[in-house]
């Protein structure tokens, strides 16, 4: 064992030390975070994706379009897959999330045998008509999200999901 002691001197010292350096470290990591959150960001928030999609080859049955990006958060990256269920309305394009609005399973279209035409969540039966609507009496409160949509070179490109505004 060390025959060394710490003085009182010492010890207040240190103590003093420790407790200042933990009080500038609160300080200073709001700053620094604050400075690298342009980092932290995720990609891709707000652009549109490109999809494989032809628009041409779009018709009135909604079809099930995946689309693959890179998503950046600080130093990793990873690729994220998303769907959209996708048809025509006229001359417009409607694109729905598959995220139910109950608790968040994935919605299919034209699977529920009894309610043909409609998006079903097999979690718990939530429905909805084809523009996404939530049907009374079924658990989704409220419609599918809507992605924006561009056409590009005939290809269409998603935007981010975002809540239908309601009536
Ligand atoms: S998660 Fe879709 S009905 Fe419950």
């Amino acid at each position: 064992m060390s025959k060394e002691r710490v003085s009182r001197r010492q010890f207040l010292s240190y103590t003093l030390t420790g407790v200042g350096g933990f009080m500038a470290a609160g300080m200073l990591m709001p700053m620094v975070r604050f400075a690298v959150d342009p980092v932290l960001k995720t990609e891709g928030a707000g652009n549109f994706i490109a999809t494989k999609q032809k628009v041409s080859e779009i018709t009135d049955e909604p079809v099930r379009v995946d689309f693959t990006f890179k998503q950046k958060d600080a130093w990793y990256e990873s690729e994220v897959t998303n769907t959209a269920w996708v048809y025509k309305n006229g001359d417009k394009i409607v694109a729905l999330s598959p995220t139910c609005k109950h608790l968040g399973c994935t919605v299919n279209w034209n699977t529920d045998k009894e309610h043909p035409n409609q998006f079903f969540c097999p979690c718990h039966y939530g429905r909805y008509t084809k523009d996404g609507t939530n049907i009374k009496g079924t658990p989704p409160l409220h419609p599918l999200d809507v992605y924006p949509y561009k056409e590009k070179d005939g290809f269409l490109y998603l935007g981010k999901a975002e809540p239908r505004k309601e009536a």
